[in-house]
């Protein structure tokens, strides 16, 4: 195998893209979006993922070639990499995408085309939405699901680290979709299915969304008896040999915030309604809410009114660590709309999203210097590591008083703000 084409260019695509490039592979990408083409075909990568642009420079025009369609001899592998989103209002998944690049990868390939789904689909929909649109071209498919499982962040490395789950549609295409991934990653598992594989992406990142509910349920309990969350989780965890408590935080991503009502969805479908998997998503999208409401009543507290205070958010990517100017499913987001009824005036700084996205979104795109000075309060939404390094003492001197810290993710020194004279509060606590 030495033709790869990869549809969608997004964060799953052109990183998949870059790493089968450096393995030796010849790799045609495509995408749809004439701006994600554009800035490609110059070189640019649209995204940051850490190596990705410096590994389509090195590439374009010789190992990577970037087009609207794949060339007219067809490839000996397509990989599937289309966003699938879940509707806003419904959250039913929307399969158009996946639906129209199978037809792309069938009227440019031939049945010897091995067809690989990576995008995260319903349990059933590659043999459901994939496979038909390539047996009405072709008589026959060769078709597997291999989903992605990195972070977004070390996306480079976790290609290569993680194992590569593969089901096939029979054992031929799981094992030269084995074959593939091999060339990749240490280490492959095959699994009996496509649907097994389908299954495994979307119960992974349910587990984790569950996993992290429980950790900002703790902090709500403990809220209510006006105790510390993190001493509660930490004394909880120290050598208990039982599974960890997670620390409480905001739970986002373009991954977390839909994959759990794909799986509710295709559950639901085969006659079964998950009992945690909603309930988990629910409390971790009330969390922004939460806070914004707390913040606004710290602010109204210590002020006595919200309208025209100054608020800085550091941090409005959806997560800090590993960073991302990913803002899909972002704490911020559904803050917003709370934050702008009080009245506030909002500065923002990030380290990776776009000034032009933070003015977008109505806040003046500042430096975490000029968004202290002269605010009566700060939030902190990311844990971007750099934020922890910031010289605290010098920036809350430039602060208004009575001022707000509010440090979503305890990663500022408590003592240090506290002894400004500002108010500390974190999730649940404060
Ligand atoms: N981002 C992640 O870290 C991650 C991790 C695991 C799984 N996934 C899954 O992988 C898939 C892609 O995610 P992403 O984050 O890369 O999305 P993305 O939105 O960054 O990229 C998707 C790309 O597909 C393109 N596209 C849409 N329809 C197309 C079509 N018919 N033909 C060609 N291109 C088309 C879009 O223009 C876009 O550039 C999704 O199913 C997602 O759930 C993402």
């Amino acid at each position: 195998m030495t033709t790869v084409g990869v549809i969608g260019l997004g964060y799953v695509g052109l990183t998949l893209a870059v790493a089968l490039a450096k393995k030796g592979l010849t790799v045609h990408g495509v995408d749809t979006s004439p701006a994600v083409l554009e800035a490609l075909g110059q070189g640019r990568a649209h995204l940051f993922e850490p190596g990705v642009e410096g590994g389509l420079r090195a590439f374009l025009g010789e190992r990577i070639h970037v087009a609207p369609a794949l060339p007219a001899g067809g490839v000996d592998a397509a990989v599937i990499c289309v966003s699938t989103p879940v509707a806003p209002d419904t959250h039913a998944p929307q399969l158009d995408n996946l639906r129209l690049a199978a037809r792309h990868v069938a009227e440019r390939s031939g049945p010897d085309t091995l067809v690989i789904v990576r995008s995260t689909v319903p349990v059933g929909a590659t043999r459901s939405v994939v496979l038909p649109e390539l047996v009405a071209c072709w008589g026959r498919a060769r078709l597997a699901f291999a989903p992605e499982r990195t972070i977004q962040g070390q996306a480079l490395r976790e290609l290569e680290e993680l194992p590569q789950v593969v089901g096939g549609v029979d054992a031929e295409s799981r094992e030269a979709a084995s074959a593939l991934f091999s060339r990749l990653a240490r280490r492959v598992v095959p699994v009996a299915t496509l649907e097994t594989a389908e299954l495994v992406k979307l119960v992974n990142n349910a587990h984790t969304d569950v996993i992290y509910s429980f950790g900002n349920e703790v902090a709500l309990l403990a809220q209510r008896w006006g105790l510390d969350p993190l001493e509660v989780i930490r004394a909880a965890n120290v050598e208990y040999p039982r599974p960890d408590l997670a620390r409480p935080g905001f739970v986002g991503g373009g991954c977390l915030s839909k994959d759990p009502y794909i799986l509710i969805s295709a559950a639901r479908g085969a006659g079964y309604t998950p009992w945690l998997v909603g309930q988990a998503r629910a409390l971790n999208e009330r969390l922004p809410l939460e806070v914004a409401e707390r913040l606004i009543a710290l602010i109204r507290e210590t002020r006595g009114s919200t309208e025209g205070a100054r608020l800085c958010v550091l941090g409005w990517a959806y997560k800090g660590w590993p960073p991302t100017d990913d803002m899909r499913g972002a704490p911020i987001a559904s803050m917003l709309p709370l934050l702008r009824a009080a009245g506030l005036s909002l500065r923002g700084h990030d380290f990776l999203v776009a000034a032009d996205t933070l003015r977008g979104l109505g806040a003046e795109p500042v430096t975490p210097e000029a968004g202290f000075a002269g605010a009566d309060a700060v939030l902190l939404t990311s844990n971007h590591p750099e934020y922890a390094s910031l010289d605290l003492t010098r920036l809350l001197a430039t602060l208004r008083r009575p001022a707000v810290l509010y440090d979503a993710w305890r990663v500022l020194d408590e003592d240090v703000v506290r002894s400004a004279g500002v108010r500390y509060a974190g999730i649940g606590y404060g």
